[in-house]
């Protein structure tokens, strides 16, 4: 029997999201029924709704989500009813050519659900990034869900399953950041400041917050930014060189995702030093660089997929940080909302108001 339960669908292109019935099948081989009990609001979702992603409409939204198990397939053993999980969009699947050499981060072959969750009328609706969170019930892959320690709030748990561990791993997996470092993160929204959290717990000693928005860097601030650089008013370029003895950093994270951004993450960079784009960018944007800076300045350029993280190996670690008090996932949760509340979330996050606004469910 299908569960009937309350979701927040995209129907149209640029339409408002509305709260409609959804009905859940019971999870068949390899899946997992998932009580949802927090979900952050992510500008992933606000691209689906505007058909940025693609037309598959409806679409079910939400896909940074912490809950409870409450029924697997037949087949499944990673996890159980009861237990307390983060899902993930990129469930490793683990035969491809990426997992059998050894770097599972990169699978190419991640997988989801089988079965559809529909409308009431049978409509097929297809889940953000295969998740579909903002519902009091979701059907996933069972490799979708990473079980964590229960004592997480959910609300800040949740966040660990896309931005949150896409700037921390930009950080700390992509860049490879260690003791000592001099790391610059420009764009510092919810992503970039996980950037700068990663960065301190891997021991960066001088961590240089760049934005154009004033509020961003007070929060970059507390969040372990030891110097802070208004891109509005300064060159962020000069000011990083400035703050790295003449140099440049060894890590820039560009975690705004636009051109402009990537060219000053690339000249920001000590010689030989390493750029982790994290930011994605849009289809249209295209840079120009000399070509003889490109091998002049060496290092390595490197995008960072969802933080190149491996959700089994690094929501437990980044829970347990949490619980001791050593990483303030709290601090991300900018407000706790209903499920009625996404459109006017996405406002909020378009006027830049939140890091992320979180929904209960
Ligand atoms: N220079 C510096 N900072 C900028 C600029 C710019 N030209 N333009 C925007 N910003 C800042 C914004 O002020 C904001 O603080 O970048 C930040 C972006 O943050 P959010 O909008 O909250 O986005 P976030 O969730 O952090 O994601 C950032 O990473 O994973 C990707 O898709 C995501 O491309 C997005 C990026
Ligand atoms: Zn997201």
């Amino acid at each position: 029997m299908p569960h009937e339960v309350q979701g927040v669908i995209a129907r149209a292109k640029g339409e408002p999201v509305s709260v409609e019935t959804i009905l859940v099948p019971d999870p068949g081989p390899g899946e997992a029924l998932v009580q949802v009990q927090a979900c952050g609001v992510c500008h992933t979702d606000l691209h689906y709704r505007e058909g940025g992603i693609n037309d598959e409409f409806p679409f079910l939204l939400g896909h940074e989500a912490a809950g409870v198990v409450e029924a697997v397939g037949p087949d499944v053993s990673a996890v159980a009813a009861g237990d307390f999980v983060i899902l993930n969009w990129r469930a490793v699947e683990g035969h491809c050519r990426a997992c059998r050499r050894g770097e599972p981060w990169y699978c190419f072959d991640t997988h989801n659900a089988t079965q559809k969750m529909t409308l009431a009328d049978g409509t097929e609706l297809s889940p953000a990034l295969g998740i579909g969170a903002f519902a009091e019930k979701t059907l996933v892959a069972a490799g979708q869900c990473t079980k964590v320690d229960k004592r997480a709030r959910p609300e800040a748990a949740g966040l660990l399953g896309c931005g949150v561990m896409a700037g921390f791993g930009a950080a700390v997996n992509t860049g490879e950041i260690g003791r000592g470092q001099s790391i610059a993160v420009i764009g510092c929204g919810g992503v970039g400041v996980a950037a700068i959290a990663g960065g301190r717990i891997a021991g960066a000693t001088t961590i240089i917050a760049v934005d154009i928005d004033p509020r961003k860097l007070a929060t970059a601030t507390s969040m372990g930014a030891t110097h802070t650089v208004n891109s509005a008013e300064t060159d962020p370029v000069e000011a990083i060189r400035e703050l790295t003895g003449g140099n440049g950093a060894d890590v820039v994270i560009e975690a705004v995702g636009r051109p402009e951004t990537y060219k000053q993450a690339f000249y920001a960079r000590d010689l030989a030093g390493t750029l982790v784009q994290v930011g994605v960018p849009t289809p249209e944007m295209t840079i120009e660089l000399p070509l003889i800076d490109l091998f002049g300045r060496g290092g390595a350029l490197k995008s960072s997929w969802y933080g190149d993280c491996l959700p089994s190996r690094d929501f437990p670690m980044l829970i347990d940080l949490y619980l001791q008090g050593r990483f303030d996932l709290d601090a991300f949760v900018s407000e706790t909302i209903g499920i009625g509340d996404v459109e006017a979330a996405f406002e909020k996050m378009h006027r830049g108001e939140v890091l992320r606004s979180v929904v209960l469910l």
